[in-house]
């Protein structure tokens, strides 16, 4: 996996020098700047003849400043001069109407407090980096040797080696030490790699000269210090037992479950030396919730070593400068991982035509419209953006191209060449990648191609530390099932007013703790000092204020057809509950949200069954949004639970909000349905009949059991109108209630309600259940109350009803 260093720079690049320098000097010199800058300006006056593109990016860089805002000034006559030599304008833009948020000016309406949140939430994401990068605990031997009194080596221990490229290497020491830790045996630390390109898809591995120590490459100290934290003893190359000693063994050779051979097989065997073990541990050996705290214990303990350290900062700086505005530095900068080898386009070639069933459909996607990406990611212009490619091994004319789209569309652009310390040119690859890893990771927003491992590595590890990242190719993260801890995003939307659902939302939130492989988010409208509020936010729910830019707009349309509208549905008699309904629509616009390519969203009546990662919704996965049957299996569908792609849906939202508001039916829209949901079927239509959501993700009760569904939606009747109906014998869903009991409700609701045992009315609910599992009592239970098991719960001419009545 290439990526680093080589400039697009000619001879076309000599006039920015003057400018360069004239801005450098009006700069107030602040702490290590200077010498950094005299270094670029020295390279710069020292470049003569030039490789690729003659691109000189960085007059271009200058030269379309103007277009970032207006605090552009001198360098207005010059963009005028050279833009149309880069010019590709009639190509791009169409598609990105849309004007994105924009970070840096992130309105959001409703009380001071509200916009104090939202703010606080992201300068957290974006300015999280100081936290990380900076401040650095550096422990010393003696509190290590402290710590490592109580941690003792096992008996046994393991050897493993690394392999590859830089971001390989890394996962390879995380798949060492889980190996180790599930073979109950100490880990020893294992010696890394100067350069790991592969030339081929063999498996590259350390000998002779090309072995480096870990610690050149990684601070040793705090990495044991921290792993001995987490309770791992990872002993030294001097503290483990001779060469000798080990017996080795290829995990080649050992079949899918690697962990379970090396057990059996190998258990006796006291010292125990294996090859690299990445990828080599089977998605079903893991889980989910032992081993994610060692994995983040392993990443979260790598650290660069003082020297690659600096260069880091370095860079850093130098970025910063070369982004300044009026000679002032750039606050932060956004960070491209752009995949446009040669090598990368061959790979895709090989990798999307592996003859095993599996879809491989985005390793190339939207690389050479990455300019349209980035809008729609929110990417600012106003922000210095660096991309890192390994721009030696890319087409001059790919480059030429992809580059100018980026400069057209206002982008500031950075590469390696224009910032990598003179000192490190002679470094070896894969030190200039950890430094350019974690350039990236003092990014402010960073976006990469998800089968990258480098990228996706740098984007699991960004978003653990709640760190903006994304990716722009779509699709899936093909890494995710052989490291768990990519979470999927799960978003719901509520409020402090509707009580009496809180406790279906709690089961919803437990539930999904439960089997941790989820990421919640709340949309959530009123005070959030209220109890559901403050139970949100302890059950580590991220919060997320929002108000839509199409509130009143909305609230007009619903006012002008009221009376007819109540009919359809009590909605529309509270501002506040029907803002909050249609609050789904703009999952593509709200902050925090928009670095996710997919996001689950559901109502809050729900509660999950299984762990459920993205790859479970089928590949290919939807192109816009994927829903399922509600009552009736037709469409249009039901939009209690969504799985949406939110690049595309922020592609379409300005025509989405058009039609939304473009209807005299009040807000009720003929064929499709009342409010929301009826809207998303419109729009949504064509892709919607084309690719449903499995109902294994939208399960109802009044439905025969699915041993197999991921989540069950109390679509309909509540189970607190269950238990009422139990009691009175009434229901307001015709015979859907009755239809519960005869079918699964009981079986849900006994998995369900252990979610909830506190709620004391649900308990009776659930003993009520326990009765009526029992097929001799229900035979009773039917035959004192006539129930019989219903072809039609509804009556013809009251679907629409039920449908308007369940979107409440
Ligand atoms: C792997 O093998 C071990 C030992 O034979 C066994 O206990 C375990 O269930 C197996 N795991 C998988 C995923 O096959
Ligand atoms: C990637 O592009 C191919 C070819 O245009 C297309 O068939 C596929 O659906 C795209 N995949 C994604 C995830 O967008
Ligand atoms: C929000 O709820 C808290 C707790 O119930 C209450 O003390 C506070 O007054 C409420 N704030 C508003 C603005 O209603
Ligand atoms: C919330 O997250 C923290 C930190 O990860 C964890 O210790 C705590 O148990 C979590 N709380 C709940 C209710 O899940």
């Amino acid at each position: 996996m290439g990526r680093y260093r080589v400039g697009l720079r000619g001879r076309e690049a000599r006039p920015t020098r003057s400018s360069f320098r004239d801005r450098s000097q009006s700069t107030s010199p602040s702490r290590c700047t200077q010498s950094s800058l005299r270094a670029i300006l020295n390279r710069l006056q020292s470049y003569r003849i030039y490789l690729l593109v003659g691109a000189a990016l960085l007059v271009l860089l200058y030269l379309t400043w103007p277009r970032s805002g207006p605090r552009g000034t001198a360098q207005h006559e010059h963009a005028v001069e050279l833009t149309p030599r880069w010019s590709s304008k009639s190509e791009t833009s169409a598609s990105t109407n849309l004007r994105v948020r924009d970070p840096d000016h992130t309105s959001t309406s409703g009380s001071p407090t509200l916009a104090k949140r939202v703010t606080a939430e992201l300068e957290h994401l974006e300015h999280g980096l100081q936290r990380l990068l900076k401040n650095r605990f550096l422990p010393s031997r003696d509190d290590l040797s402290k710590l490592l009194q109580n941690l003792p080596p096992k008996q046994q221990t393991l050897r493993f080696k690394v392999c590859n490229g830089f971001a390989n290497q890394r996962l390879s020491v995380v798949y060492g030490v889980l190996l180790a830790q599930h073979l109950g045996r100490t880990p020893v630390l294992p010696v890394l790699m100067r350069d790991g390109i592969q030339r081929s898809d063999a498996t590259v591995m350390a000998h002779g000269a090309n072995k480096v120590p870990f610690e050149d490459v990684y601070d040793l100290t705090f990495f044991l210090y921290e792993l001995a934290k987490a309770g791992i003893r990872m002993l030294e190359p001097h503290e483990a037992p001779r060469l000798s000693a080990y017996t080795e063994v290829s995990l080649g050779s050992l079949g899918a479950n690697v962990s379970g051979a090396l057990d059996t097989t190998y258990g006796h065997v006291q010292h125990l030396s294996i090859d690299c073990p990445l990828f080599k541990m089977s998605p079903g050996e893991m889980n989910q919730r032992l081993d994610e705290p060692i994995i983040w214990a392993v990443l979260d303990a790598l650290r660069p070593a003082q020297l690659p350290y600096s260069y880091v900062e370095t860079m850093q700086r130098a970025i910063k400068h070369l982004g300044a505005i009026n000679g002032k530095p750039a606050a932060r900068y956004n960070f491209l991982h752009l995949r446009l080898e040669n090598d990368w386009v061959a790979h895709c070639k090989r990798w999307s035509n592996i003859p095993d069933g599996v879809v491989r459909d985005n390793c190339y996607n939207n690389t050479e419209t990455i300019d349209v990406q980035l809008r729609l990611f929110a990417f600012s212009t106003n922000v210095p953006l660096y991309v890192a490619s390994y721009w030696n091994d890319v087409e001059p004319e790919r480059a030429k191209k992809v580059m100018g789209r980026l400069v057209d569309a206002g982008y500031r652009v950075i590469t390696s060449n224009d910032v990598f310390p003179e000192a490190m040119k002679a470094e070896d690859r894969e030190i200039k990648a950890l430094v350019e890893y974690y350039v990236g990771f003092g990014a402010s927003r960073f976006i990469g191609n998800s089968v990258s491992t480098f990228a996706a590595l740098a984007l699991l590890e960004r978003r653990h530390q709640k760190l903006w990242a994304a990716y722009y190719n779509g699709g899936n993260i093909p890494v995710a099932p052989y490291l768990p801890v990519h979470k999927l995003p799960w978003v719901f939307t509520y409020n402090s007013w509707s009580g009496k659902y809180d406790y279906m939302l709690k089961a919803a939130v437990r539930s999904a703790a439960h089997f941790n492989t989820l990421m919640p988010y709340c949309i959530f409208d009123g005070n959030t000092s209220s109890s559901i509020g403050r139970w949100l936010v302890d059950n580590n729910v991220t919060m997320i204020r929002h108000v839509p830019s199409w509130r009143d707009e909305l609230l007009k349309k619903a006012q002008s057809r009221m009376k007819d509208n109540v009919q359809h549905s009590h909605l529309y008699k509270n501002p506040d509950m029907l803002v909050s309904t249609f609050q789904r629509v703009d999952l593509p616009v709200v902050p925090i949200l928009d670095q996710y390519t997919y996001v689950l969203y559901t109502d809050a009546d729900v509660y999950f069954r299984r762990a459920i990662h993205l790859d479970d919704f089928g590949l290919p996965l939807p192109r816009s949004v994927s829903m399922s049957y509600e009552f009736y299996k037709m469409f249009p569908y039901n939009a209690g639970i969504i799985m949406a792609n939110l690049p595309t849906m922020r592609r379409n939202y300005k025509a989405f909000l058009a039609m939304m508001l473009d209807n005299d039916d009040g807000l009720y829209y003929p064929n499709y349905g009342p409010a929301d949901q009826g809207i998303i079927n419109k729009f949504y239509e064509h892709d919607l009949r084309n690719q449903m959501l499995n109902q294994a993700f939208n399960t109802k009760p009044y439905n025969d059991f699915d041993p197999n569904s991921f989540l069950i939606h109390f679509h309909g009747p509540k189970p607190h109108e269950y238990l009422s109906y139990l009691e009175t014998g009434k229901c307001d869903f015709y015979s859907v209630c009755e239809q519960g009991f005869l079918k699964s409700l009981c079986q849900y609701v006994q998995e369900w309600q252990v979610y909830i045992p506190e709620e004391t009315e649900m308990m009776r609910l659930g003993d009520s259940c326990t009765w009526l599992t029992n097929p001799t009592i229900m035979a009773v239970f039917q035959k004192k109350t006539g129930l019989l098991a219903q072809n039609q719960a509804v009556p013809d001419d009251k679907r629409q009803e039920f449908t308007q009545k369940q979107r409440l």
